[in-house]
């Protein structure tokens, strides 16, 4: 039987999935040594067994990056042949290319890490480029949370538009549209490479008064959605819902969003919960991929 192992940075989507999954779960023990190193003990029960470790890369990414090797060597040191990896949001997926000369193709550099510390397996939650996973030696699946947070989005709102904020969410928005039987529209949008600037337009019909609901994967400073709800505002759209798999939310973001008109956002338990956010939680859409894999 696989055993559950929870490092720090999933605490809060840990017991859920145990209890889901009806396996026990055992925790990491993590400090940091007074010149800033960190330290991290495996349970003995889970040594040499097959083990699923729950980490979520989340702020600071770093730190959640190298508690994961330092597990993983723990385990390998210790016998441990197959480690799953459950990272609900998996870190740095969005440099999936060098846009400039000179830059890393850093989630390359990521998952060949993971693939050289002795992780076999791989499940994440939609992922930037689902492309990317080709990186990661062995098994690896990318889950998009479609149906857990289309069975919150159909309390929200009737016969709702689908909107993708960009070419990059298209699919992602298809599938919605499916599951909510509805139609989806994509916007334009443009990021300056070198300042990180967006600009967004659309050829937007009028929208008389119907509701949007934005799908992308991740929220981080907020200005990608912004933008978004303050055009389809603009088209006539009564309320806009946003909706994503991962509410990083840095900074402002939050305030950033509400003052451009999004009602309210619907985002997957990836990341630690904060105030203001409706979370739907999306074990239930990893627990038999996880104990089968
Ligand atoms: C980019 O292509 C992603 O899908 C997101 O739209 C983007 O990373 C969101 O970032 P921000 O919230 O900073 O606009």
């Amino acid at each position: 039987m696989k055993k559950l192992l929870c490092g720090t940075r999933a605490d809060w989507l840990c017991e859920v999935l145990a209890s889901r999954m009806g396996l026990p779960l055992y925790k990491v023990t993590h400090k940091q040594f007074p010149d800033g190193e960190s330290y991290v003990r495996v349970p003995e029960e889970v040594l040499g067994e097959d083990v699923i470790v729950i980490q979520s890369l989340i702020p600071p990414q770093n730190d959640s990056i190298l508690e994961l090797i330092l597990i993983a060597e723990a385990l390998t040191e210790n016998g441990t042949k197959e480690i799953t990896l459950f990272a609900p949001y998996l870190a740095y997926s969005r440099q999936d290319k060098a846009f400039l000369k000179g830059e890393p193709i850093s989630i390359k550099a990521l998952l060949q890490a993971l693939s050289f510390f002795g992780i076999t397996k791989l499940v994440t939650i939609d992922i930037h480029k689902p492309e990317s996973l080709i990186y990661f030696k062995g098994p690896a699946k990318n889950v998009i949370p479609v149906s857990s947070l289309a069975s919150e989005l159909f309390k929200l709102s009737d016969n709702p538009i689908i909107v993708a904020p960009d070419k990059g969410a298209l699919e992602r928005a298809r599938m919605f549209s499916e599951k909510l039987n509805t139609e989806y529209i994509q916007l334009e949008k443009k990021r300056d490479v070198h300042t990180g600037e967006i600009s967004l337009s659309s050829t937007l019909k009028n929208l008389n008064g119907r509701d949007a609901i934005i799908v992308d994967d991740i929220i981080s400073t907020g200005g990608t959605i912004a933008e978004a709800t303050k055009l389809l505002k603009k088209a006539g759209a009564r309320k806009v819902f946003v909706t994503v798999s991962h509410a990083l939310l840095v900074s402002n973001a939050l305030e950033k969003l509400r003052t451009s008109g999004v009602e309210e956002i619907i985002a997957a338990n990836t990341l630690p919960p904060k105030h203001n956010i409706r979370y739907v939680d999306i074990t239930g859409e990893v627990k038999e991929l996880l104990k089968h894999f």
